[in-house]
C-alpha cells in the first residue's frame, strides 16, 4: 500500500509555516511516502516564487500543484521551465512553460502526478481539460497505474464530471481552489478516491485566506482593493489516500482538516 498526503492551496507565510510544521509531524507520526500539495497562493496568497518553491520541497512536499495564480509572480514561468516538480495545469495551450504532469520513484514505485484546471467559472479559458485529462492518464499509465489528479476547479459539478470520467483510470482525483473543504470523500465505483475540494491551508478566520475586512468592503463598494493575508491561527487542509501500488486502486481517502498551533 502506498500512502499519499495531499495539502490544499497554500496562503501565504502562515500557510507555508503551517503546511511544513504538518507535513513533518504527520510524516513522524503516521509515515507518509508521498506528499503533494497545490502552493498557487503561497507568495502573500498570489502566485509561487522560485525561492518558496524550493522551501516547500525542502520541507518534505515531492510535487507543488498549481491552478489559475501559477503565473502571478514574475521571473515563475522562467522556473517553472527548469524545475519538473513545479507543476502548472496541463491543460495550458502547447508552447507553455512546464509542466502538468510529473512520473516520480518512491520506494514503492513510481507516482505520477497531473494537474489540470477547470473551466467553468475560471478566467483563463485553457483547454478541454476533459479532453486533456484522457490524453495525459492514457500516456501516464503506461508507466505507472499509480496517479493523483488535482483538478482545480471552481464547480462541484465539474469536479465530480471529472471524477467520475477518470474513474478506475487513476487513483485519484482531488480538487482544489475554492478554499473550502467538501465533506463528500468517497472511492468511486470502479477505485478512484474523490474528494470536491481538499480545502485550504492558511488562516482560519479568513476569507480565501484573506483578512475578511477588505473582502467584505470589495463586496460592498465594488472597488479594487489589497487582499492582505489574515493572521491569527492557521488550518492545514488536505487528504490521505491509500493506493494499491500494482493496481493503482484507492482502498481508502480521509480528509485532513486541522489547526497547527505553533511550537512551544
Ligand atoms: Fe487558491
Ligand atoms: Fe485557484
Amino acid at each position: 500500500m502506498i500512502t499519499i498526503l495531499f495539502l490544499g492551496d497554500i496562503v501565504g507565510e502562515p500557510g507555508r509555516e503551517a503546511a511544513a510544521r504538518f507535513v513533518r509531524s504527520y510524516q513522524k507520526e503516521h509515515g507518509v511516502d508521498f506528499v503533494i500539495a497545490n502552493g498557487e497562493n503561497a507568495a502573500g496568497g498570489r502566485g509561487i516564487t522560485a525561492r518558496l518553491a524550493i522551501d516547500l520541497l525542502r520541507s518534505g512536499i515531492a510535487v507543488i500543484t498549481t491552478g489559475d495564480h501559477a503565473w502571478d509572480q514574475k521571473g515563475i514561468a522562467d522556473y517553472m521551465a527548469t524545475e519538473p516538480r513545479l507543476l502548472r495545469p496541463a491543460n495550458y495551450p502547447s508552447g507553455v512553460p512546464g509542466q502538468g504532469h510529473i512520473v516520480l520513484e518512491t520506494s514503492k514505485g513510481k507516482v505520477a502526478v497531473l494537474n489540470l484546471q477547470g473551466r467553468t467559472f475560471m478566467q483563463q479559458l485553457l483547454e478541454n481539460p476533459f479532453r486533456v485529462a484522457e490524453e495525459e492518464v492514457e500516456a501516464l499509465r503506461e508507466e505507472t497505474p499509480v496517479i493523483f489528479v488535482d483538478f482545480h476547479a471552481e464547480t462541484t459539478s465539474e469536479k465530480i464530471a471529472m471524477g467520475c470520467l477518470l474513474d478506475g483510470r487513476v487513483s485519484a482525483v482531488v480538487g482544489t481552489h475554492t478554499h473550502v473543504q467538501t465533506a463528500d470523500e468517497k472511492i468511486l465505483p470502479n477505485g478512484t478516491a474523490f474528494l470536491c475540494d481538499a480545502g485550504m491551508c492558511g488562516p482560519e478566520h479568513s476569507i480565501l485566506g484573506r483578512d475578511p475586512a477588505n473582502i467584505i468592503q470589495r463586496f460592498q463598494n465594488c472597488l479594487p482593493a489589497v487582499f492582505p493575508v489574515a493572521k491569527g491561527p492557521v488550518r492545514v487542509c488536505g487528504a490521505v489516500v491509500q493506493i494499491h501500488e500494482s493496481t493503482g486502486r484507492a482502498q481508502s481517502i480521509r480528509r485532513i482538516s486541522q489547526i497547527v498551533r505553533e511550537e512551544e
